[in-house]
């Protein structure tokens, strides 16, 4: 699908691959629904990118969410791409994961892209066309010490996406998964640390590849929005895993 014209919901607008996102499609000729919970943030970013409409909602808030749709399609009168992006990483080994930490994490990376699914898919099926993209993680790809609890989450938003995408095939509708891999934001500041210790990829290491910027990521997205393809690797990386 291309983007000019269309009316985009991208979550987590306020900072990092989600404001690049936002940034980029209002370039593209997009009209985008800011959201985040740093109202702020969003309505700062707002008056700088043209059409758009910034809404605070907690994405681990199920009637936040349900709301938040109901003003985007208030306000344009339809809704064409959802980018479910809003997230927050997760650092224990299995053995020292706290079940309450897991939890809220689930509600954000997995349960609020479900119900902001659910919401926007009836809406996409009347128009008969719609493209969702789900913001997965590399780690889902991997089994990397550490991050087992967050790329578990973050595989079975991966699964869900996929399977969405086989039943919705005959409706107009697109559904897709990104994979990023480190990119360059507040991510890790803002990652749940259960211990000190961490561990990291090692940089001396031949194969170890710096990190992304957020603008490189937020041109992948735009372009599987563009090419509707079922998964998109945003780095090559992972195509040697
Ligand atoms: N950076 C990486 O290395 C990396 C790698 C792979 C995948 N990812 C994924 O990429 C996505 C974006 O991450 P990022 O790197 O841009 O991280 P970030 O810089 O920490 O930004 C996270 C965004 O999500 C929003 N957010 C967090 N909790 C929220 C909540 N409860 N409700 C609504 N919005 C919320 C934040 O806004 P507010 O605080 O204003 O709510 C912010 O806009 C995430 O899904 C992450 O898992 C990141």
């Amino acid at each position: 699908m291309t983007v000019k014209n269309r009316v985009v919901i991208v979550t987590g607008a306020s900072a990092g691959i989600g404001k690049a996102t936002a940034e980029l499609l209002t370039r593209n000729g997009a009209k985008v629904a800011l959201v985040a919970r740093s109202k702020d943030k969003l309505d700062k970013l707002s008056k700088i990118l043209p059409d758009s409409l910034p809404i605070a909602c907690d994405m681990a808030n199920e009637n936040q969410i349900k709301n938040m749709v109901k003003k985007v399609f208030e306000h344009y009168g339809r809704i064409d791409i959802l980018i479910n992006n809003a997230g927050q990483g997760y650092d224990a080994m299995i053995e020292d994961i706290n079940t309450g930490s897991i939890r809220k994490i689930f509600e954000l990376d997995f349960i609020g892209p479900l119900v902001a699914m659910q919401q926007v898919i009836p809406i996409m099926k009347r128009q008969a066309k719609g493209s969702i993209i789900n913001v997965s993680s590399g780690t889902a790809l991997m089994h990397l010490p550490n991050m087992g609890g967050y790329a578990s989450i973050k595989s079975a938003l991966a699964h869900m996406s996929l399977t969405a995408r086989e039943e919705l095939k005959n409706s107009g509708i697109t559904v897709s998964i990104i994979y990023p891999y480190m990119t360059n934001t507040d991510f890790e500041k803002n990652t749940i640390k259960e211990k000190k210790q961490e561990w990291n990829f090692d940089e001396n290491d031949p194969d170890f590849k710096p990190p992304d910027s957020p603008e490189y990521v937020a041109e992948k997205i735009v372009d599987l929005i563009n090419n509707g393809a079922p998964e998109m690797y945003a780095h090559d990386w992972f195509k040697n895993l």
